[in-house]
C-alpha cells in the first residue's frame, strides 16, 4: 500500500489528509509544515478520529523531509492562501519560491514520486513544480478541474433541485476567471443540461462557477478548503486504486488542442503512474477560442514566472 505525503498542513492540506485517511486506501500519510508542531497536531487529530470512523491509515506530522522518504504520491498545498481583493496571480512569486523549494526537498528523499500541485496560482505553480522536479509530465500535474467542475455541478444541482451525484460535467482551461465550463458536455443523468435549464440561467451558472473561488474568499476571508481538499484526495484515490478515472486535470500540453508547453486544465485518464492519456475533445470554434484565450492568460503568468 502507498505512502502519501501532503506538504502544507493548513486548511487544504489537513483536509486532504483527513479525507484521504477516511478512504482507508493508503498505508501512511505524512503531513509536513514549516510552522512548529502544526502538522504533528493535525496528523494526531486525524489519527484520533480513526477509532470513531473506522480507518487504519496511519498518520504522522513533521517538519523534517526525512520522514517523507519513499513517498509514492506528494500533494503540495504549501503556500499562502488568497486574501480578499487579492487575485490568484498576486500570489505568484511567494508561492513559486515555496513550491520550488518544497519539490527540491521532496526529491532528496523520494526518487520518482507523483506530484499533485494544489497551491495557487495553480497552473503556474504546476509549471514551477514540473521545472523544479525534472520528472515526466505524466507525473506532475495540478488539481483544479475537479474542484471547478464540482462547483459547477453543485450550482446545477441547486438550480434543478436534484442530487449533485447525477450531474456529469467537464470543464477546461486555466484555474481562474478564464476557465471554460462546457454546457455542451454537461448532462443530468444522461439528459443534456441544455434541455433542462434555459440558456440565460445556464450562462449565469457558468459565470458564477468562474468566480466560484472568489465568492468563497469573500464569504470566509480566506480561500476554500473542504471541496479543494476532497478533490485532491479523489485524484490520489484514482492513482492508488488505478481507477482510470476521467478527470479534468491541469496537465502539460505538447500539441494537444493546438497548445504547446503549457499547463492547463484538460480531461485526462488518471490511474497508476499518473496521467495515462490526455483526451482531446472535438471542441467547436467558440469553445476552442475560449480555451485558447484561457491558455493565453495562463501563458502570461508563466512568462512572469520565467522572468523571475
Ligand atoms: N513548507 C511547508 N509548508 C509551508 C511552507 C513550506 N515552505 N510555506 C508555507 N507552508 C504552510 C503554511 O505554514 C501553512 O500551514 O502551508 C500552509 C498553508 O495553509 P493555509 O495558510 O491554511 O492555506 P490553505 O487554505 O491550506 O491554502 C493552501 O492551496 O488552494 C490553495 O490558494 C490556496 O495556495 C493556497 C494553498
Amino acid at each position: 500500500m502507498s505512502k502519501v505525503t501532503v506538504i502544507g498542513a493548513g486548511n487544504v492540506g489537513a483536509t486532504v489528509a483527513n479525507v484521504l485517511a477516511h478512504k482507508d486506501i493508503v498505508k501512511q500519510i505524512v503531513l509536513v509544515d514549516i510552522v512548529g508542531d502544526l502538522a504533528k497536531g493535525k496528523a494526531l487529530d486525524t489519527w484520533q478520529q480513526a477509532p470513531i470512523d473506522n480507518y487504519s491509515t496511519s498518520l504522522m506530522g513533521t517538519n523534517d523531509y526525512k520522514d517523507t522518504a519513499n513517498s509514492d504520491i506528494v500533494v503540495i498545498t504549501a503556500g499562502i492562501p488568497r486574501k480578499p481583493g487579492m487575485s490568484r496571480d498576486d500570489l505568484i512569486s511567494t508561492n513559486a519560491n515555496i513550491v520550488t523549494s518544497v519539490v527540491k526537498s521532496v526529491l532528496e528523499h523520494s526518487k520518482n514520486p507523483i506530484i499533485i500541485v494544489v497551491s495557487n496560482p495553480l497552473d503556474v505553480m504546476t509549471y514551477a513544480a514540473f521545472k523544479a522536479a525534472g520528472l515526466d509530465s505524466s507525473k506532475v500535474f495540478g488539481m483544479a478541474g475537479i474542484l471547478d467542475t464540482a462547483r459547477y455541478r453543485a450550482f446545477i444541482a441547486t438550480e434543478l433541485n436534484v442530487s449533485p451525484k447525477d450531474i456529469q460535467a467537464i470543464l477546461m482551461g486555466g484555474h481562474g476567471d478564464t476557465m471554460v465550463p462546457l454546457p455542451r458536455y454537461t448532462t443530468v443523468s444522461g439528459i443534456p443540461v441544455t434541455e433542462l435549464i434555459e440558456s440565460t440561467v445556464l450562462d449565469a451558472i457558468v459565470e458564477r462557477t468562474k468566480g466560484g473561488g472568489g465568492e468563497l474568499v469573500k464569504l470566509m476571508g480566506t480561500s476554500a478548503w473542504y471541496a479543494p481538499g476532497a478533490a485532491a484526495a479523489q485524484m490520489v484515490e484514482a492513482i492508488v486504486k488505478d481507477e482510470n478515472r476521467i478527470f479534468p486535470v491541469c496537465a502539460k500540453l505538447d500539441g494537444q488542442y493546438g497548445l504547446n508547453n503549457i499547463f492547463v486544465g484538460v480531461p485526462v485518464v488518471l490511474g497508476k503512474g499518473g496521467i495515462k492519456k490526455i483526451i482531446e475533445l472535438k471542441l467547436d470554434k467558440d469553445e476552442m477560442k475560449l480555451l485558447h484565450d484561457s491558455a493565453d492568460a495562463v501563458k502570461e503568468v508563466m512568462e512572469v514566472f520565467d522572468k523571475m
